[in-house]
């Protein structure tokens, strides 16, 4: 017995040491040469193979959505490999459908340039741009988010264009125990006329790398890099009536919409559910005044889960879904939803909004985890 668990002990040491070397070889000494990326059969570029096809994108000004910062635990970098990705790695599986798998999608921060390869990304990623900018206003709005105002100081792009519901990917510097940049999606929460800043509602996460360094590092007149607009998660343009629902930060986007429903004078019947536990974690409530001043059709409805005694709240107890629940009828199939918060509330106010009759293509979502 014992000389087996040794055998098995030593067996398991070669194996790993020699995986170990294959993969400091790999990223040390391998060296692939020039090769080319041939993005939607009309762009070409020539990069030095090796690197991931995320990071020899980005070595290019394209960059592709990577809400992980290319660690392959998010998802988000997918893309169609036409040809030269070479086989599928492990590390994919679990983020790629079986549709994914027949249609040659593959996360593009797994994927390695070692030969010529071609690819196809949406037209949208080429407006996706860096930019530089500081940090006019940092704010407490809860004693876990804060809203940050930057201002783009970048002379080329000057100005950032999107549209009401997308995100940028914020990037934090190297600091304490963090030896390199890593970057993060957050959603813009400023209205899309405000050319020449951006505004974000960043909640604390502890241990959160971005997060801790947003809330605990930085500091008014900092500069930092974003990139961006990314994002199919934006208000449509209709005339149904919209049912807006987050939680926390899930605030930052359906701000930017409703900025952008008061630019338009939007007569849309809009509703606002919005879920926080006790009072103090409520805010923008100002500013919910004030759309409701000027929105002929809005509808702000704050729904606390767990208010305290001297809250002493008047307005709706519960869940979001609880007040969706109470509030919305079944019927008129052309309603559109907008929700952003974390999966489980996504998922369970789908839920509600299916059995009020609503259709599954137009409930939009962004997850946050
Ligand atoms: C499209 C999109 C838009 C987003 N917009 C916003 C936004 O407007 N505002 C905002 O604050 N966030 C937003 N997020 C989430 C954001 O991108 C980060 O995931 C979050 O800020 C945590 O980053 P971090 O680097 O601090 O934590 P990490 O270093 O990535 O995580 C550290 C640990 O915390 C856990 N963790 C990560 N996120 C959460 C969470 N939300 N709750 C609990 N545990 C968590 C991780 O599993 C990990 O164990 C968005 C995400 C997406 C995908
Ligand atoms: S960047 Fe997150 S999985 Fe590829």
């Amino acid at each position: 017995m014992y000389t087996i668990l040794i055998t098995v002990a030593i067996i398991t040491g070669i194996t790993t040491s020699l995986a170990i070397l294959l993969t400091l070889a790999d990223a040390y000494i391998a060296d692939y040469g020039e090769k080319k990326i041939i993005i939607n059969q009309e762009k070409e570029f020539i990069i030095d193979g090796g690197s991931s096809l995320l990071s020899s994108l980005v070595s290019q000004n394209i960059f592709i959505p990577s809400a992980c910062g290319g660690k392959g635990s998010c998802g988000y970098c997918k893309c169609k490999i036409n040809s030269g990705g070479g086989p599928v790695l492990v590390t994919e599986l679990s983020y790629l459908t079986k549709d994914d798998l027949k249609n040659d999608i593959r996360l593009s921060c797994q994927v390695k340039v070692k030969n010529d390869i071609a690819i196809e990304i949406p037209n949208e990623l080429f407006n996706v741009k860096r930019y530089e900018a500081t940090v006019e206003t940092l704010e407490d709005l809860t004693n876990k988010i804060k809203l940050i105002r930057l201002k783009i100081t970048s002379n080329d792009p000057s100005t950032i264009e999107f549209k009401a519901g997308q995100y940028i990917q914020l990037t934090a510097p190297p600091y304490g125990n963090n030896s390199e940049e890593v970057y993060r999606a957050y959603s813009i929460a400023s209205a899309t006329k405000d050319i020449h800043y951006i505004n974000l509602l960043i909640g604390y996460v502890e241990r959160g790398i971005v997060t801790t360094y947003v809330h605990k590092h930085l500091s008014q007149g900092n500069s930092l890099t974003f990139t961006g607009p990314y994002g199919d998660f934006y208000l449509q343009n209709t005339d149904s009536e919209i049912i807006l629902v987050a939680v926390g930060t899930g605030m930052a986007p359906i701000l930017s919409i409703l900025y952008e429903l008061l630019e338009e004078r939007s007569p849309r019947k809009t509703t606002f559910f919005f879920g926080a536990r006790t009072k103090s974690d409520l805010f923008m409530l100002e500013e919910m005044e004030m759309f409701e001043k000027e929105l002929p059709n809005f509808k702000f409805v704050p729904t606390l889960s767990r208010p305290t005694e001297e809250d002493n709240w008047q307005g709706n107890i519960g869940r979001v879904t609880n007040a969706i629940e109470n509030l919305i009828d079944k019927g008129d199939s052309t309603r559109e939803a907008y929700l952003c918060g974390g999966t489980s509330m996504i998922n369970s106010t789908v839920e509600v909004l299916l059995e009020k009759g609503m259709q599954e293509h137009l409930i939009y979502y962004d997850k946050f985890d």
